[in-house]
């Protein structure tokens, strides 16, 4: 099965580390992503310090797994004065892209909206003192402690070919 079908949101993980060779892979991945114009609009913060994760966790109630992750990967979408139309489907991409490369690691991982909700990514801002660019996502990574049922989402009902 391809690495789409397997990726599950994973929010339970093992009292274990993630290893830096791993987490490169992961950033690895979130670099490679397209973006429009190839502008990668995108800076990345990875959390591995146990109080600071703890301090994130009260970003948001879908916050509360980063307690328990290893590590959290923070892309930043990069706005400004010519920031790019397109950042925040580059940043989704990147988001996603990081994700992928979890499933193939053999990691669980789960992706926690911030941009644009203001009061999220201030709190993360704040937290870490961050000056240039926004969160706009957080990626709580882990060894997974948890297994899910698959249910594939295929609904036959919502593909139009042509016309709606
Ligand atoms: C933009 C976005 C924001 C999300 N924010 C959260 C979040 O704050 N907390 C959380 O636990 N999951 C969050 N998720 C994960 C979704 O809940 C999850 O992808 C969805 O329930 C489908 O489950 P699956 O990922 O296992 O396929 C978010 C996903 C996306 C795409």
């Amino acid at each position: 099965m391809s690495l789409v079908l397997q990726r599950q949101s994973i929010r339970k993980y093992k009292d274990k580390p993630v290893e830096q060779s791993k987490i490169k892979q992961l950033l690895k991945a979130g670099m490679q992503a397209p973006s429009a114009n190839n502008q990668q609009p995108w800076e990345f913060i990875v959390v591995d310090d146990r109080a600071l994760l703890d301090n994130l966790s009260e970003t948001s109630s879908g916050a509360w797994m980063l307690k328990d992750a290893a590590v959290a990967i923070i892309p930043l979408i990069m706005t400004g004065d010519r920031s790019p139309k397109f950042a925040i489907q580059d940043l989704s991409a990147a988001t996603e892209n990081i994700l992928l490369e979890a499933t193939n690691q053999s990691l669980g991982a789960v992706w926690i909206g911030c941009y644009p909700k203001e009061e999220r990514y201030k709190f993360v801002e704040e937290v870490l003192n961050i000056k240039k660019g926004h969160p706009f996502s957080m990626i709580a990574v882990g060894y997974p402690d948890e297994e899910k049922e698959m249910k594939l989402r295929y609904d036959e009902k919502r593909v139009h070919f042509n016309k709606q």
